[in-house]
This record gives C-alpha cells, structure tokens and sequence, in this order.
C-alpha cells in the first residue's frame, strides 16, 4: 500500500473504518460514514470526518492520493464515489480483490461456491477498474499474496490452515463480503452433498494453482 501511494504527503482514506490499515508517516483524512467505527478509531488516529464516498466534502484535487481499502463493494454507488476519488486526487489506491480467483480458492469452489456467486454482484476488480479507468488514465492491478500465516480474519487468510475458519466460527458459519452461508445452505461440487465444515477442516489444502505468484514455502514450513 505503501508503495502504491509512493510519494504522496496528503492522503484521503474513505470507507476508513476503525482505521486498521491507515497509513503512517503520511498527512491522513478518515472519511467514515459509520459513527459505530468513527468511535473505535483509537486514540492518536488521523482525524476523521463522517461522510460518504458518494459525496466527499473535499475541493477538487485536494488531495495527492485517495486510498480505499476493502470498502467499495459497501458503497451505495460505487460508480460515484470512484469518480469523487478521481475528482479530490491526483492518484487513487483502491484494495479490492478479484471474485474469479475468489471463486477458484478451494474452501470456495469446492465447498461454498454461493460466495463467489453472490460476490460477483458486489463491486469488487472489475468495477473498481471501470470507475477508475478514463482515456488519458492508466489503471495499474498489481496481485497482493496473502501470506499463508496472515493475522488478519478475513476468509481468504486461511487458504492454509483449513481447520480454523469452523473453529472460529460457533455453529459451522463462514461470513465474507455480505454472504453467509450456513451449514447444509450448499452442496458440495464435487459430491452434491452438503458439506461439514469440520469435514472441510479435515482436508488437507491443495497445493498452489498455477496462478499463485506467492512464494511457496516447505511444508509447515514459517517465514
Ligand atoms: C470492511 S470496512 C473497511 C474499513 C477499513 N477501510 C479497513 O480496511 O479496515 C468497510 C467500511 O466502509 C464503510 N462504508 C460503507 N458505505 C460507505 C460509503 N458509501 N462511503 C464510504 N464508506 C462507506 C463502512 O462504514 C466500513 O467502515
């Protein structure tokens, strides 16, 4: 993210959340249209203003870069608020992630395949790419591998440790992106049968498909 941003001093991170992934060294803006996260923003954070992407109350070109992290697909209008990113800075930084390699991680294609189904209608990649391209404009997409050990929750973090998202969810639910799917909501691809996520757990994780550009690590092996 960091080199995304490259040498821009004012930052205006929208859908800014709690501020998890806000970055330092930098003069931030927080836009957060959410008063539940503007209030666990902790001490010390970048100063935050409770607005929507849609609207930003901001002077055109205010801004050297405009960041958004994993917070477009929330968006009423995704298509608006890019261009508003477009409109208050020289360079936007959008973190979003693409549903068609969603769809192809194992936990996904094999086992929940509704997620990828109903992330397809949520603006992820592919409209970020739209809302952000123009004819004097290059859109770059560069990969961001998840490390196998990533502290973070989110679904895709644990394309290797396939027996702690049912540990961490009580009751056999996995949530990502608005979707929930429930134990017995799906089938399995390869069995038709529903699927257990204890027996998921059970399943050792496939190695890397061809379009892995992490690097691979030996087994059990830690960085
Ligand atoms: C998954 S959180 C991501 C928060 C933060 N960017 C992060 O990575 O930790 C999505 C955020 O988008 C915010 N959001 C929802 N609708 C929004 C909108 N129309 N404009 C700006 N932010 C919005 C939510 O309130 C929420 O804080």
């Amino acid at each position: 993210m960091h080199a995304a941003l490259g040498a821009a001093a004012t930052v205006l991170n929208v859908g800014a959340g709690a501020g998890s992934y806000e970055p330092d060294g930098r003069d931030v803006l927080a836009v957060e249209p959410s008063a539940t996260m503007l209030c666990q923003r902790p001490p010390g954070s970048a100063p935050a203003v409770c607005a929507v992407a849609e609207h930003l109350p901001c002077a055109d070109h205010r801004f050297d870069a405009a960041l958004a992290v994993l917070t477009v697909h929330h968006w009423r209008d995704p298509a608006t608020g890019l261009a508003e990113l477009r409109r208050v800075s020289r360079r936007q930084v959008v973190f979003t992630w693409d549903v068609e390699v969603m769809a192809r991680y194992w936990l996904v294609g094999e086992y929940l395949p509704e997620i990828a189904e109903r992330e397809r209608g949520l603006a992820n990649l592919d409209a970020v790419v739209r809302g952000l391209s123009g004819p004097d404009r290059r859109v770059v997409v560069k990969p961001v591998p998840v490390p196998w050990d990533c502290s973070d929750g989110f679904l895709a973090a644990y394309w290797r440790r396939p027996q702690l998202p049912g540990r961490r969810r009580a009751g056999g639910h996995v949530r990502r992106g608005g979707a929930a799917v429930g134990r017995g909501a799906t089938r399995s691809a390869e069995t038709g049968r529903r699927p257990q996520l204890r027996q998921v757990a059970a399943r050792p994780p496939r190695p890397p498909g061809p379009g892995f550009t992490g690097r691979r690590l030996p087994p059990g092996g830690r960085d």
